[in-house]
């Protein structure tokens, strides 16, 4: 029987999630929380201990763990804290609500998806990325790596999102929308039509009140072809 480390404390719902998938079929014989944040450590949420910094990953028997990013406040710190659960070569987990219908749907290894959330047929989405409760992913929509959707955020069909998208509650995107890397759509927003790398867009319709340098742009995607995803391959659950 295996050990789930959460990587980041800051979200109990990742916490409650896996004790649900646990809950209808036993997968982890314990449940750990890691948080490099000392002053957590030793803390307990939903029962479970924040035992220590991620570097306890190291040495652990990649039969006997898996391993879970819970980060989620923005993509960027998500990728970051990625690519550093990466350097320990373990498997990362699946955790998707049982509920969740995925027929259809081309899914990675590395995914979080809580319940009440609708995954389209035809769907595809990149490592890393996460589904928040009652977000709607339409279908034939494509997500990059390590997107949020957060709850109850509507893709509507065919929706594109590249590369370390944020997408906030309740905001809405029209079919066919596509959104360049990096960009954040703010809570509540309404998204007519596309949106470039890096931009953050806010309000009903949404417009534009933020983007990121093209250095940084530059820099992210360099980062990005770095990453080695090694799980990647061998690891499609549907
Ligand atoms: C887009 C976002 C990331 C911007 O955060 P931020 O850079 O910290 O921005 P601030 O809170 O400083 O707000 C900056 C301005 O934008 C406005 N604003 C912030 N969020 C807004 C929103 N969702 N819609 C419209 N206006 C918004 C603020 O009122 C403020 O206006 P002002 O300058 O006139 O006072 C954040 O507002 C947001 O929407 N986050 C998503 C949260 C979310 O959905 N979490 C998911 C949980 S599952």
């Amino acid at each position: 029987m295996k050990t789930l480390y959460i990587c980041g404390a800051g979200n109990s719902e990742t916490v409650r999630l896996a004790q649900r998938i646990n809950r209808v079929r036993r997968r982890w014989e314990r449940i750990v929380l890691l948080d490099d944040d000392p002053r957590k450590h030793g803390q307990t949420i939903l029962g479970v201990t924040i035992a220590g910094p991620m570097s306890l990953l190291q040495g652990r028997d990649p039969q006997a763990t898996e391993i879970a990013n819970s980060v989620t406040r923005t993509t960027a710190r998500r990728w970051s804290v990625r690519r550093k659960m990466e350097a320990y070569d373990l498997p990362f987990a699946t955790l998707v609500d049982g509920g969740v219908d995925l027929d259809g749907a081309e899914l990675p290894r590395d995914l979080i998806v809580f319940q009440n959330a609708t995954i389209g047929p035809q769907v595809s989405i990149g490592e890393a990325s996460a589904v928040f409760m009652s977000a709607v992913v339409g279908h034939e929509s494509q997500l990059g790596r390590c997107c949020v959707v957060a709850a109850n955020a509507v893709l509507n069909a065919r929706v594109q999102l590249a590369d370390g998208v944020y997408i906030g509650s309740n905001a809405s995107l029209l079919p066919e929308v596509r959104v360049g890397a990096w960009a954040t759509v703010a809570a509540g927003s309404m998204v007519m039509h596309n949106v470039p790398a890096g931009a953050t867009l806010m309000g009903v319709p949404g417009k534009i009140v933020y983007r990121l340098s093209q250095a940084e742009l530059a820099r992210r995607a360099a980062e990005a072809e770095s990453l080695t995803l090694r799980h990647a391959a061998e690891s499609r659950v549907a």
